[in-house]
């Protein structure tokens, strides 16, 4: 009988100590319990330059693509160039790295490079690389084609991007 009365005294403990337990993480889920907000706090938005009042780039002049283009320093592309180069070429057999070769692309359908692996996006967006096409391109890739495979911020400025298209339509047989 004493021993009986040892072994429930254990089991108690141990209902007791497992009620603790439960009760805890009870209170502890009440407590932490993480709140949805109905809203995200913080909305991260680029605001163009035209609604700040005061120019944010002073060097991003009023002219078109095409008349930068016209006006356009080859030299100042070759430069520009530099960045894509770590994954693509401009060699004229047509090699493709990490992303389809440069050369002719000026005039070139998008995504007709043979057996490059282009994106489902890539492939789906119809068009020509012309002058503005590249230019909205090379602003921001994935604005101009959300889901491309080209892992490249974009060029800030109009000049680097008006440059660069000049010397991409020397890059032709
Ligand atoms: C980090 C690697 C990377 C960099 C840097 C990069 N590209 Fe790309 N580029 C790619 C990939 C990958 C693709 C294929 C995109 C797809 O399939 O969605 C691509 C596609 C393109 C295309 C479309 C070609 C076609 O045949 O349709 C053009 C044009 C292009 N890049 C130009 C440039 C230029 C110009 C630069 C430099 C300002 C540049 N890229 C920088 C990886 C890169």
């Amino acid at each position: 009988m004493g021993k009986n009365l040892e072994t429930n005294k254990i089991f108690a403990a141990i209902l007791i100590a497992l009620l603790v337990a439960l009760g805890a993480t009870l209170v502890a889920d009440i407590l932490v319990k993480p709140q949805t907000l109905a809203e995200p706090t913080y909305i991260i938005e680029e605001v163009p330059a035209a609604e700040t009042g005061n120019k944010v780039t002073p060097d991003e002049p009023e002219d078109s693509i095409l008349t930068l283009i016209e006006k356009a320093d080859i030299e100042a592309g070759k430069q520009v160039i530099r960045k894509c180069l770590q994954c693509h070429t401009i060699d004229s057999a047509g090699h493709c790295r990490i992303g389809p070769t440069l050369w002719g692309v000026v005039g070139r359908n998008h995504a007709i490079v043979k057996d490059f692996p282009y994106s489902k996006a890539a492939q789906e967006k119809s068009g020509i690389w012309d002058p503005e096409s590249l230019n909205q391109f090379l602003k921001n890739p994935r604005t101009y084609m959300p889901g491309t495979k080209m892992a490249f911020a974009g060029l800030k400025k109009i000049v680097d991007r008006a440059n660069l298209i000049a010397y991409l339509k020397t890059l032709r047989g």
